[in-house]
């Protein structure tokens, strides 16, 4: 647990990236909105290779959310084909470097090719001790958290706890990664400022970083930028900044003041 007086962290523990743009991206160049997406998985390899050199512990990427499956049925049969060779062509490497594969989502609503690479790719990174990288697939916080409820649900239906019993921990535990370290920073390209349905729980204190770049142009040193900017927040968690707490200390506030 993170003390609310604790200084402001030099790095972020956990980075969660909404990796927006490709399409205007690629309509900007007149190319399809399939090449935006081939730019984003080569920025996806960049962040990737960065976040570990820099030391983060987890890199949380949203790949594809629930709501995704509206787009056109040919652009997310190419997300699924591009995500399964990403997953194929990057395994050896992410091995090499010690990253540890995870995923979160509904896996059985994926194409069986994609659930089959993913799995084969989370069970050979499984013994890396460097950062562990999970992608959001078939992704949603609103699912996420009905999944969870729904466990709770059938806990309580089988006699294992009552209504006082349900807790933020309890429901924390039952959520896709419950060991994920707490979301210090989201990062979200393409100049839109909202989180989509992305980690909604998770998202309770995290530091929001905006950029108008695209994700295919999202380069090292943007996501460098995003880390320092980081530690230069003041964090405190509902609690009161360290200046207030040092007046209270001199006796400026007096308990019995009235409001
Ligand atoms: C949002 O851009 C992006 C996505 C829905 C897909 C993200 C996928 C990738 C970055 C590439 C594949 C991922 C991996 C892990 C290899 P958008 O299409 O909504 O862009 P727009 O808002 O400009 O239309």
């Amino acid at each position: 647990m993170i003390s609310p007086l604790a200084a402001p962290p030099a790095l972020p523990r956990h980075v969660g990236v909404i990796m927006d743009g490709n399409g205007r991206w690629a309509q900007r160049r007149g190319r399809s909105r399939m090449t935006g997406h081939r730019m984003g998985a080569a920025a996806v390899r960049r962040v990737v290779r960065e976040a570990a050199t820099l030391g983060i512990e987890q890199l949380t990427l949203f790949a594809f959310s629930t709501e995704n499956w509206g787009r056109p049925r040919m652009e997310v049969s190419f997300l699924m084909r591009l995500i399964r060779r990403f997953l194929r062509g990057e395994c050896g490497e992410l091995r090499r470097n010690g990253i540890r594969l995870r995923a979160i989502g509904r896996f059985d609503e994926l194409p069986g090719e994609v659930r089959s690479e993913l799995e084969r790719t989370i069970s050979l990174t499984r013994g890396g001790g460097g950062m562990t990288l999970c992608l959001a697939l078939n992704y949603g916080g609103r699912a996420e958290l009905t999944d969870a409820c729904r466990e709770l649900v059938r806990e309580a239906a089988a006699g294992g706890i009552g209504a006082d019993g349900i807790t933020e921990e309890r429901l924390a535990a039952r959520l896709y990664q419950p060991e994920m370290p707490a979301l210090d920073l989201i990062i979200r390209t393409g100049g839109e400022m909202r989180l989509s349905n992305f980690l909604l729980w998770q998202a309770a204190y995290s530091e929001l970083w905006f950029t108008q770049l695209p994700w295919p142009d999202f380069a090292e040193e943007d996501f460098r930028r995003a880390v320092a900017d980081f530690g230069s927040r003041m964090r405190r968690f509902g609690g009161a900044p360290p200046a207030a707490l040092e007046v209270i200390r001199a006796g400026e506030i007096q308990s019995e003041e009235e409001p």
